[in-house]
């Protein structure tokens, strides 16, 4: 039988961040207490919980998971951590990889290490399918090899090995879900989806891009977020590794016709050699196994590429939500 959320404390870390600020508003909705960690700089910017109607129902604390101090006063009277926050973007991670080394692999070793202390009941460290690189065989299963091809991706490599040794070093209660490409409302203006919905919206005739031919794995952020929830909802993806994936393979042009298609326009996509990664960074193709997940949890994403990519387009039509983007400029 499944966990129910009502009256649980619950941590999300990256709270203020894409998937995390739904994740903690789903869990809110649920019934959790919720405990959301933004990140801590001098505007007290709480990032898109800034925005969200259910902010008032949690108890929103700045900090950085990069001091081992803060992160065990984070996790006292805690149930459940959903550890997210990390830094996320690729290109980022070419020019300033040593700050990936202390918030994915460091900051995860002080929230896991915090986690044992505090007798956490149960902790979700936050993955991505990046780890794999391109696919070796598809659909891409949790026994796929590891291949760094990014200094992100090498980061939460070591981020989830050390979350997987506490659990097979000291019995901590970690699961590792492993969601594949993201989109939603919300989501920052360096992943394709939201640069090409977001420069449409706002009127522009022709879009730079990097290279389309990639396919990708993409799940709408309430799926993403429903799947992460399951895991900690079941006893037994206790020391798993779990993909969130949809299961479905599509390139990332065919994505970027459908938007077109939706968004009824004309524009026109150029290649942008900026925008291009270094060859065998690439990663090529994305298609995840999600047998798993459906296997230890009985969940299954619901929504359609094309209605989640509909929900996107919604909001970010809306003036209010797109001007939190600065859609003139290559964001990384
Ligand atoms: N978006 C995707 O498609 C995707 C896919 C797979 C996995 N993931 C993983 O999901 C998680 C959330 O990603 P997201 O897309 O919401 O990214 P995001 O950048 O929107 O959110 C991450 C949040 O972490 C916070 N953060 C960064 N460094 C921090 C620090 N030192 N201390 C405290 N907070 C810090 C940031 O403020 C940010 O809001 C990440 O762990 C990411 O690796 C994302």
């Amino acid at each position: 039988m499944r966990a129910t959320w009502q009256g649980k404390q619950v941590l999300v870390t990256g709270a203020d961040g894409f998937i995390g600020s739904h994740l903690a508003e789903a869990l809110v909705q649920a019934g959790a207490q919720v405990r959301a960690l933004v990140q801590y700089n001098s505007f007290n910017s709480w990032g898109w919980l800034d925005q969200s109607t259910l902010a008032g129902q949690m108890d929103i604390v700045s900090g950085d998971i990069r001091d081992p101090f803060l992160c065990q006063t984070l996790c006292k009277d805690v149930d459940t951590v959903f550890h997210l926050a990390a830094l996320i973007a690729i290109p980022y991670s070419y020019i300033a990889p040593g700050s990936y080394v202390d918030t994915n692999v460091t900051g995860t070793l002080n929230m896991v290490q915090a986690a044992r202390d505090q007798n956490v009941r149960r902790f979700m460290h936050t993955s991505t399918s990046e780890t794999y690189g391109t696919a070796q065989y598809v659909p891409i299963d949790e026994q796929h090899p590891m291949q760094p091809q990014s200094p992100y991706s090498a980061s939460k490599i070591g981020a989830d090995a050390m979350a997987m040794s506490y659990f097979l070093a000291f019995q901590t209660p970690v699961t590792i879900a492993r969601p594949f490409n993201t989109y939603g409302p919300r989501q920052s203006a360096r992943a394709v989806i939201p640069t090409i919905i977001g420069q449409i919206a706002s009127g522009v005739s022709q879009i730079k891009l990097g290279d389309t031919s990639p396919t990708r794995d993409f799940n709408y952020v309430a799926d993403t977020c429903q799947g992460m929830m399951a895991l900690m909802e079941s006893e037994r993806t206790i020391g798993q590794t779990v993909n969130i994936s949809s299961n479905y393979e599509v390139s990332v042009q065919d994505t970027l016709d459908l938007i077109k298609r939706l968004m009824k326009s004309d524009v026109e996509f150029v290649q942008d050699a900026q925008r291009l990664r270094p060859k065998d960074s690439e990663v090529f193709r994305l298609w995840g196994d999600n047998r798993k997940l459906i296997e230890l949890t009985g969940y299954q994403p619901t929504t359609s590429l094309e209605q989640g990519l509909q929900q996107t387009i919604d909001w970010f039509s809306q003036p209010d939500n797109l001007k939190a983007y600065k859609t003139g400029i290559y964001n990384v």
